[in-house]
């Protein structure tokens, strides 16, 4: 048996295999930022393909911390419906869902005025950001604790909290974007409360699987690099969060150059150094990079993104190309595979 199609155990959630289903933002919601069919075939089609982890799109916590006018939306109980029934068409697959719960912050191109730590553009094309007063940052958590009570009601296996990507929480993390003299800026203590702060509210509320996304590394002068992830990854194990899903960037708006596997390393650092739980994720595609990096215990589980836009089915081929096994191939499909 491969690693990859190794059942793994997190919190209580049983994964079929290793395989996750990276956050990937549709664009396709209403304005209302609702589910429709688009989001119950997308999703469906990812299960179908036997991915063990799906995990939904960025979805806002906020009308005004969506990045556009067609973020899915978790800010209000009448997105619960949909969301659920995103869950019931998945969940049949033997495939477990969570969901990524999100602030857009400065990084906002919604309706409404962008929040941030400090009232710094992303660059020239985004709009100057108001900065939070400390009882508007505390409206940003309990948000986040309302969005994840629903997460919960629609039915989710697991919640991941999105702190990378140059998004809110990344912004107060960032000495690039955060210039406060309270409590919420300054050294990395101060930085990290509010998702500290975020965590133990969602916590509140919710005792299943927790997963936070971080860009470990800024690849700016000034900005995090991954030592201060390691720090910060740390911390939040000791909060009770159970893995780390390693990304970089997007803080600032600088080039990356990205090579397969770009950031494993960043992961790899993390599992070791803060001694948790990771997901390696960028620039991985074939079944052979995949399992290396588990055989390697460089991360715990695989994440991928645009390949599974290009081939849903990327998880039965996989598990053909490493145990010639066709068992995950559902049954009305077998003659095709
Ligand atoms: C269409 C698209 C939408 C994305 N939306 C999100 C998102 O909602 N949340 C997030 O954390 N990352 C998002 N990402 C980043 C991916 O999750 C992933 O980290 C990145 O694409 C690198 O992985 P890959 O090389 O397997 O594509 C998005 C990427 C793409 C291509």
């Amino acid at each position: 048996m491969s690693k990859l199609f190794e059942p793994v155990k997190i919190n209580g959630m049983t994964l079929k295999n290793r395989v996750v289903m990276a956050p990937m933002c549709m664009y396709s919601a209403d304005k209302q930022g609702r589910v429709n069919d688009w989001h119950k075939v997308h999703y469906a089609t990812r299960a179908v393909g036997g991915v063990g982890l799906i995990i939904v799109e960025a979805t806002a916590v906020e009308a005004h911390g969506r990045i556009s006018d067609h973020d899915l939306g978790i800010w209000d109980d009448e997105h619960v419906a949909g969301l659920s029934e995103v869950v019931k068409l998945v969940k049949p697959h033997g495939t477990q869902i969570g969901i990524q719960l999100a602030h857009a912050g400065r990084k906002s191109e919604a309706e409404g005025t962008p929040v941030a730590p400090s009232p710094i553009a992303f660059s020239d094309r985004y709009r100057v950001p108001k900065e939070l007063s400390r009882d508007e940052i505390h409206g940003v958590v309990r948000s986040f604790a309302k969005a994840a009570e629903r997460a919960k009601q629609a039915g989710f296996d697991c919640i991941e909290i999105h702190a990378a990507h140059g998004y809110l929480i990344n912004q107060f993390l960032s000495p690039l974007a955060n210039q406060r003299t309270d409590e919420y800026g300054g050294g990395h203590e101060n930085r990290f409360r509010l998702l500290k702060e975020v965590v133990l509210a969602v916590k509140e509320v919710w005792d299943g699987p927790l997963f936070v996304r971080v860009s470990a590394e800024e690849y700016a002068d000034g900005g995090n690099h991954i030592e201060a992830y390691v720090f910060f990854s740390a911390l939040l194990k000791e909060l009770g969060v159970d893995l780390i899903h390693v990304s970089s960037g997007a803080v600032v708006p600088y080039p990356i150059t990205d090579y397969p596997g770009y950031q494993v390393p960043l992961a790899e650092k993390i599992r070791y150094g803060a001694d948790i739980p990771t997901a390696a994720v960028g620039k991985i595609t074939t079944p052979e990079q995949a399992e290396e990096i588990l055989q390697n215990r460089r991360a715990d589980l695989i994440s991928l993104a645009r390949v599974l836009l290009r081939d849903p089915y990327w998880a039965l081929h996989a598990q053909i190309a490493l145990e010639n096994n066709k068992e995950s191939v559902p049954v009305q499909y077998q003659r095709g595979f």
